[in-house]
């Protein structure tokens, strides 16, 4: 099997994250796919962005929840991290989906849900994906393991990840028990005995955040299903690093 290479919050590493500019990038560079991170915004609009608070990645501060989103529209979110992005905008996942659409791209779609647990956000970002007729390509996931079980109920539609930085050494058997359908794990808790354990109940693992040689390598031996990584275009040379070691 090979790695699926996701570029985190998009090639975030060049491009101001969950910005229009960081997925074209990705998409550019020829990552396979995307990973995102959603909020909701005062008057219901799940938009993207990774902190539940605007002052990291925009110019704004306060929470994303207390502002609508034609307020959230007039922040700057690229400036930060260089003048050049200055125009760049917090997006909506709705005109996200609607780039996304014609482009062949798995997607992740993380609900930030566990600081915040806002209200419906599972149903809302079902809804849109369903509408936009792109369940099939994309994996829900979250760290709050509540959503998780509400998400339950979507799971032959939809696959549904539980993403944990925790060692539990029955963690395969937890998400099971969540209802989970895949398994997205921090980088250090990546073992040749978890990814079998994973494989062997039918669960995908994809790991996060992958960004060194080393545990990109690590990735590609113990066969886990994709990877999230800042730095896409890397991922894919050390990809094909390894599989041309693999040959000899
Ligand atoms: O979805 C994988 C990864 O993005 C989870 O952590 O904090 O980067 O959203 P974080
Ligand atoms: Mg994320």
């Amino acid at each position: 099997m090979t790695t699926k290479i996701i570029a985190h919050r998009g090639a975030s590493k060049l491009a101001p994250e969950n910005t229009m500019y960081a997925f074209e990038l990705a998409y550019n560079l020829g990552a396979e796919g995307l990973e995102t991170d959603v909020q909701l915004t005062k008057d219901h609009i799940p938009v993207l962005i990774h902190d539940e608070t605007l002052k990291r990645t925009t110019s704004g501060s306060g929470y994303v929840k207390d502002f609508t989103y034609e307020q959230l529209q007039r922040l700057d979110a690229g400036s930060w991290f260089a003048p050049e992005f200055r125009d760049a905008k917090i997006i909506s996942l709705e005109d996200f989906l609607t780039w996304v659409k014609p482009k062949d791209l798995y997607l992740n779609i993380e609900l930030k849900n566990n600081k915040i647990d806002y209200n419906n956000l599972e149903s809302m970002v079902y809804d849109m994906l369903k509408s936009h007729r792109l369940l099939e390509r994309t994996t829900l996931s979250t760290f709050n393991p509540n959503s998780v079980e509400r998400l339950v109920k979507y799971k032959d539609d939809i696959e549904i990840a539980y993403l944990t930085s925790k060692r539990n050494p029955n963690l395969v058997e937890h998400a099971r028990r969540l209802g989970a359908s895949a398994l997205h794990i921090k980088y250090r808790l990546v073992s040749e005995q978890l990814i079998r354990q994973s494989h062997d109940a039918n669960m995908p693992v994809r790991v996060y955040t992958v960004n060194k040689y080393k545990h990109m390598m690590n990735c590609y031996e113990h066969g886990c299903d994709g990877i999230f990584t800042d730095v896409p275009y890397k991922a894919l040379t050390f990809r094909k690093v390894f599989q041309f070691k693999k040959q000899l």
